[in-house]
C-alpha cells in the first residue's frame, strides 16, 4: 500500500514537471481540415493532377512530376485550408516548386475565419520577390485563433508541392493538442506549445491575474470564487452554505464544470418519505 501511494506521489511530480518543458511539436492541422483552391489547373491530354489535395499529401520535395498543387492563372488566386473549428496556429511549412520558383513571388499568407476576400488577418507577405530563393520556408505565426488559412497572390499560379500548417485547436495545448487550456486563461485559450495562459487570465475569477505557465491565481479570488484556479463556488460565500445538495454534504466546493448553485436543490419536505 505505501509502495503504490509512493509511486503515485512520483509519477505526480514528473507530470507536475512535465507540465515546464516546452513542447514543440504540434498537430499538422493540413490533415484534419478540408482544402480548396480557387481554380485548378488542368493541362490537356495529362492525367496529373493539380487539385488542392495534391499539396497535403507530399512527398515534401520541390519536384513538379512528384506532385504539386496549382490554381489556374488568375489574377487573384488563392490555396485554402479549411477547418471544421477554431485553431491557433503557430507555423506553416512549405515547399516550392523548384522549375517556376518565381511564380510564388509576392504571396500572402492569411489567416480568416470565412473568406480570403473578407476580415483577413496577415501572417505573412513575401516582398522583395524572396520566395524563389526560400523554396523550403517555414513560417512562425502569432495571430488571432481561425478557422481558414489562405495562401494568397495575383497575376500568377499558387503551386504547393507540400504544405504542412501547425497549431492546436483553440482551448488545447501540448503535443498532440490533447491537454485542455488551464480554466482560468481567458476564454480557456492558451499557447499550443506550453499551455501558458498568454493572453492573459480570467478577470471574473481571479481577483489580480494568475501565473501564467499554471493558470493558478496569483492574487485570490473575486468573492465567491474559490480553489487555487478559482473555478469553484464557495457555497460558504453570501449565506448560501446552509443549502447542502443532499448527494455531497462534506463538498463545499463545486466546480463550475459541473454547475453553478442554482442546480443544487434543498430537501424542503423530509417527512414525505415517511408517509
Ligand atoms: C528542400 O527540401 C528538399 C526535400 O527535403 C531537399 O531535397 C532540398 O534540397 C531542400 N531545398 C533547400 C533549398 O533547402
Ligand atoms: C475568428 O473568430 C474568433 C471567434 O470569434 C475570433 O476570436 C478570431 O479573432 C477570428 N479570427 C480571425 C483571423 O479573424
Ligand atoms: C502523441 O501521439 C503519438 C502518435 O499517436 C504517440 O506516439 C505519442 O505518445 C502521443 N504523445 C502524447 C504526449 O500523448
Ligand atoms: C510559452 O510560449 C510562448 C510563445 O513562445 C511564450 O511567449 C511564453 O512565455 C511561454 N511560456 C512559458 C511559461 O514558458
Ligand atoms: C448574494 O445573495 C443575494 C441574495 O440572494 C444576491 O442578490 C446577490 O447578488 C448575491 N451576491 C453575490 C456576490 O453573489
Amino acid at each position: 500500500m505505501k509502495m503504490i501511494s509512493r509511486l503515485q506521489a512520483g509519477v505526480l511530480l514528473i507530470i507536475v514537471a512535465a507540465r515546464f518543458l516546452p513542447v514543440t511539436a504540434q498537430i499538422n492541422l493540413a490533415l484534419h481540415g478540408t482544402v480548396a483552391q480557387e481554380t485548378t489547373y488542368t493541362l490537356s491530354g495529362s492525367d496529373s493532377s493539380y487539385d488542392a489535395t495534391v499539396a497535403i499529401e507530399g512527398p515534401a520535395n520541390n519536384n513538379w512530376e512528384d506532385g504539386c498543387s496549382s490554381t489556374g492563372y488568375q489574377a487573384k488566386t488563392w490555396w485554402g485550408l479549411f477547418l471544421p473549428r477554431l485553431a491557433y496556429i503557430t507555423n506553416v511549412k512549405a515547399y516550392y516548386r523548384k522549375d517556376e520558383a518565381h511564380r510564388m513571388n509576392d504571396f500572402r499568407l492569411y489567416f480568416a475565419n470565412g473568406s480570403v476576400y473578407h476580415k483577413t488577418e496577415l501572417c505573412f507577405r513575401d516582398t522583395g520577390k524572396q520566395a524563389q530563393s526560400n523554396l523550403n520556408q517555414s513560417i512562425d505565426c502569432n495571430l488571432s485563433p481561425t478557422r481558414n488559412i489562405y495562401y494568397f497572390n495575383r497575376n500568377t499560379f499558387v503551386e504547393l508541392c507540400y504544405i504542412e500548417i501547425n497549431g492546436c485547436w483553440k482551448g488545447f495545448w501540448g503535443e498532440n493538442c490533447t491537454v485542455p487550456c488551464p480554466h482560468n486563461c481567458i476564454d480557456q485559450h492558451c499557447h499550443p506549445a506550453n499551455g501558458s495562459c498568454i493572453w492573459g487570465c480570467d478577470p471574473s475569477k481571479c481577483l489580480q491575474g494568475c501565473f501564467v505557465s499554471t493558470g493558478i491565481c496569483s492574487g485570490g479570488c473575486v468573492l465567491g470564487q474559490a480553489g487555487q484556479y478559482c473555478n469553484k463556488y464557495n457555497l460558504a460565500y453570501n449565506q448560501t452554505a446552509n443549502i447542502f445538495p443532499l448527494a455531497s454534504i462534506f463538498q463545499f466546493l463545486i466546480s463550475d464544470l459541473v454547475g453553478p448553485p442554482m442546480s443544487y436543490y434543498v430537501n424542503e419536505n423530509p417527512q414525505s418519505k415517511d408517509g
